[in-house]
């Protein structure tokens, strides 16, 4: 990549240093507090948690706000890899990641936080403001006791002496949400008769009560922020001006900073949004809370646009701005941005792989970066540099390229279409992807920097490849079993083909196969044909997140998309297909198929390119999914 230090005067505000209580911030760039789960199960620091915050600080943020960090271990405790201040024991770690953060340049801030009523661990008890489960079915807490409010409380200035002790700059204390405190914040999810609720006053003590001791640990010369919704983005919930009078309260009782977000678990599609939602940002809320307040803001909330992001600074909306995903993407990206290389930032893509790893009790990767948690695996320099030819431009294929090619390999990539991408490319056309193009741009440019030399519109064969390393990257196959199809008379597409032709697609359309591509083209076919998904299985497949299926499972019933699980599609004669719906024989007719469930690579077709210097990557190898394609060609990569 280029190294160029040309100044970004478009980016001035977001480059401005700031000063508070005599904590220098160097620019406005703020890490935002994300759970990625690498603590150990005891919730101390571990290398993982210490170089991936190091990373971001090298990267170039003013503040990075450690994630989620537990209180006690009666029930504060969200995730099952969280990180702990809970004990006396954590201050090693802690001062593990402070000290890394500060070294490169940052000031090292933590987020203190009891999940109250939303607890993900599913072990253990769950405590809230009144017994109130945060959404039907979901376990009922236990309302908490006057005694272990101020057990709480107490706990939250015993994490602040360790967080002081290990070196943190400034402290967070998590009051959105839907966590402990925001749920007491509520009257929806707060319906005490005592001092902690009803009156305004009596939603806000507990929140105080801790402010008071956090800010009596911390001391005049160190920082308490706290996290706020702007609106609860709940049907009973507060919104901005009851915030606003929260922010002002805040402000009167010792706190330095607000940081603004909105939302609880049950917003979950719209506080951490995916691609399939636009316009989504919650930097609105920020302006009315800095007015109110009259303290400096850190605005939050799906600001991916760094020239948006100048404008709020610019435009005194917002004093800092806080990014999670894009820096799990791209670390690098507030030095990228300040020093005139925007174009050269990875960008995340919102497909919350990572935010539905973290829900679902595992450690969050990023699909389109496998270096994100994985910076404390130092890569030995090779040898020697080797010449390696990668057939394929897909996510492995591209993957493979540039970590080789950052390595010092010579590297050729060969495509057999006229652009690179592979089934990114295919993907762009659905509507609802409008995150990938930029990703592409960003693919193509990042090739050429690495001086990745690409033979697009060839298909490789034995006589060009004649490098020492050749590379199988050729991705997926979609063709449609011909024991199925060879009696239709409609026309019977793989995923690809049907994505190259929507628009031709019309009236009744079968969709086969519930994972994640079927879904979006049944979406996207949805707006113009009359749709059945037939899926074999019971439910939707792994790969559609916790996210997607927020927004994707109410879109096609809005759309009146008619899903058949335990359903298997037998054989199409003419119009007419012949399946098993929930063991019942059932027919009906059709104007196409579409047949989505990927066919792995035939060992035929890798034995044809065989020698023992091939290696196989990504969904050739039967990897599913982004995530493991990219990651199966980063360990690829590390290995030659
Ligand atoms: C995997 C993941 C973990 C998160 N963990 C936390 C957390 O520990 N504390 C918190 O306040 N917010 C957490 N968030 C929310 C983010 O801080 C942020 O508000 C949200 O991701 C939207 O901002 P973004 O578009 O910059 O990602 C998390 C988000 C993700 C994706
Ligand atoms: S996993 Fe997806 S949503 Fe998460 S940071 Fe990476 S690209 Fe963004």
């Amino acid at each position: 990549m280029s190294a160029s230090k040309a100044p970004a005067p478009q980016f001035a505000a977001l480059a401005a240093p700031f000063e508070l209580r005599g904590v220098n911030f160097r620019n406005r760039f703020v890490q935002a507090p994300m759970c990625a789960m690498y603590s150990a199960p005891d919730g101390s620091a571990t290398p993982q948690n210490v170089e991936y915050y190091r990373a971001r600080a090298a990267g170039g943020v003013g503040l990075s706000i450690v994630e989620i960090t537990f209180t006690d271990d009666r029930g504060s405790r969200a995730f099952p890899a969280e990180l702990g201040a809970h004990n006396d024991m954590m201050i090693p770690g802690l001062s593990d990641i402070a000290e890394a953060i500060r070294s490169e340049g940052a000031v090292a801030g933590l987020q203190l936080g009891h999940c109250g009523p939303q607890r993900v661990i599913s072990e253990g008890p769950i405590v809230a403001a009144s017994p109130i489960p945060w959404m039907a079915g979901k376990r009922v807490p236990l309302e908490l006791t006057i005694d272990q409010i101020e057990q709480i409380v107490q706990d939250h200035s015993d994490a602040t002496r360790r967080a002081v002790q290990a070196g943190f700059q400034l402290l967070e204390v998590h009051a959105a949400h839907g966590y402990l405190l925001n749920a007491f914040l509520t009257p929806s999810t707060n319906h005490r008769t005592d001092n902690y609720g009803g009156s305004f006053g009596n939603r806000l003590r507990f929140l105080l009560e801790v402010v008071a001791v956090m800010r009596a640990e911390l001391g005049p010369k160190r920082l308490l922020c706290v996290r706020l919704n702007g609106d609860d983005l709940l049907e009973g919930g507060l919104g901005i001006e009851e915030y606003s009078r929260v922010a002002r309260a805040l402000a009167d009782n010792g706190v330095d900073l607000i940081h603004v977000s909105a939302g609880t678990y049950r917003a979950m599609d719209r506080r951490i949004p995916p691609m399939y939602l636009r316009n989504e940002t919650f930097a609105g809320y920020a302006a009315p809370i800095r007015k109110a307040s009259g303290l400096p803001v850190i605005a939050s909330g799906t600001i991916h646009d760094m020239v948006e992001a100048n404008r709020l600074l610019a435009d005194g909306e917002a004093d800092f701005i806080a990014l999670a995903r894009p820096l799990f993407a791209d670390p690098d990206l507030p030095n990228k941005v300040l020093g005139g290389r925007y174009a050269e930032v990875l960008p995340c893509i919102r497909c919350n792989t990572c935010v539905g790893r973290e829900q679902s009790g595992k450690r969050a990767y990023c699909s389109i970066n496998p270096k994100t948690g994985r910076e404390y695996q130092k890569a030995l320099p090779p040898k020697t540099s080797r010449t390696i030819s990668v057939v394929g431009a897909g996510p492995a294929g591209i993957q493979l390229a540039l970590v080789t090619a950052e390595h010092g390999h010579r590297v050729t990539l060969w495509e057999k279409k006229d652009r690179i991408g592979g089934q990114l490319l295919a993907a762009t056309r659905l509507p609802f992807k409008h995150t990938l193009p930029r990703l592409l741009r960003y693919y193509e440019s990042a090739l050429a920097w690495a001086n990745v030399t690409i033979h697009l519109g060839k298909n490789a064969d034995a006589a060009s490849l004649t490098d020492e390393v050749i590379v199988l990257a050729t991705g997926a196959a979609w063709w449609v079993p011909l024991e199925i199809s060879r009696s239709a008379t409609i026309p019977v597409l793989g995923a690809e083909d049907a994505i190259a032709r929507l628009e031709q697609l019309s009236r009744r359309v079968l969709v086969v196969g519930g994972a994640l591509v079927g879904i979006e083209i049944a979406l996207a076919l949805s707006s113009h044909c009359a749709v059945v998904l037939a899926e074999r299985d019971s439910d939707y497949d792994d790969d559609v997140n916790l996210h997607a299926r927020l927004v994707l499972m109410p879109a096609l019933s809005k759309n009146r998309v008619n899903v058949r699980f335990n359903a298997v599609v037998e054989e199409i004669v003419g119009r007419t297909v012949s399946m098993t719906v929930e063991g019942r024989k059932f027919t009906d007719e059709f104007d196409s198929v579409v047949w989505t469930p990927r066919q792995r690579s035939t060992g035929a077709r890798i034995a044809s390119y065989a020698g023992s210097n091939l290696i196989a990557i990504g969904e050739c190898t039967g990897a599913r999914g982004l995530l493991e394609t990219t990651a199966s060609a980063y360990r690829s990569a590390m290995a030659i």
